[in-house]
Order: structure tokens, then sequence, then C-alpha cells
């Protein structure tokens, strides 16, 4: 667990973004409080991989209604992340788990759970790579 910031930091309709680490290391996560709700993503839009937030901690749309990103203005749901409009439409935010302890908020960065993430990918990729070996001549060369 991680402490990201006391709970109260972040008011309703409004986000806080954190980064720890740096080059390959560094994570980017940002915590929204939605109707009341607390709900975090990681600070990664699903288009090219930038932040979503310019300028820094704006992570909704001027009504305060969606968030969106700054980079090329993709809108999302705050409650699943969903896409619904822009360059990455159909896809989503990454979610994190975060929990409320004490007046303050926590990230469960467990790394053992990115860690069988990135091996389910990994096997996933692996998989659409033998496939596309089987029907795609050049490949066989
Ligand atoms: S980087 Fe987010 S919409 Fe392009």
């Amino acid at each position: 667990m991680r402490r990201l910031c006391a709970e109260g930091d972040v008011p309703d309709g409004q986000g806080r973004g954190f980064a720890f680490g740096s080059g390959m290391e560094r994570e980017a996560v940002f915590v929204i409080r939605w109707k009341s709700k607390l709900l975090g993503y990681r600070n990664s839009c699903p288009h090219i991989g930038t932040p979503l937030d310019w300028p820094e901690n704006r992570f909704f749309d001027i009504d305060g209604e969606f968030l969106m990103c700054g980079g090329h203005g993709a809108v999302f749901r705050p409650e699943d992340g969903y896409c619904f409009e822009g360059p990455c439409s159909g896809r989503s935010l990454a979610r994190i788990e975060i929990k409320v302890e004490g007046g303050d908020i926590f990230w469960n960065d467990d790394k053992s759970s990115l860690r069988a993430t990135v091996l389910a990918v990994k096997r996933f990729d692996g998989c659409v790579r033998r496939r596309a070996m089987s029907v795609c001549p050049a490949a066989l060369r």
C-alpha cells in the first residue's frame, strides 16, 4: 500500500495526480472524487499513453461531468473510465485499487498483481503471434 494524500485533498468533482519513480520505473496514477465516491486510475491515456491532466491535476471537463484528456480531448466516463468520444473511443482507463484508512487515501500497488497482469498479456501476445505465423507466408520464411 502506498499513501497518496489525505482524503480531504480531493474535493468532489476534482482529481489529483501522483507520480512515483522515474524512467522505465515511473508510475503515475490519479484519484478523483465523483458524486462523493473516490475512484483511482492510472494516469495514462489509452490513446498514446501520456498523462491526462494538462494542466496539472485537471482531469474533469469544464462542466465537471466527464474526465477529459488534455492531449487530444478524449472523453471518459468517471465511474468506469470508459472512453466514449475521441481518438481512443471504445477503450478504457486502467483502474487502480484504492482504499481510505484513517482519513488517508492509499493505493494498493501490489507488484505481484501487476506482474501477473504483465505475464497474462505476454501469454496472450505469444498466442496471437503463433496464430499470425500460421496464416502469414512471410512469417514462415
Ligand atoms: S493522448 Fe489522450 S487523447 Fe490523445
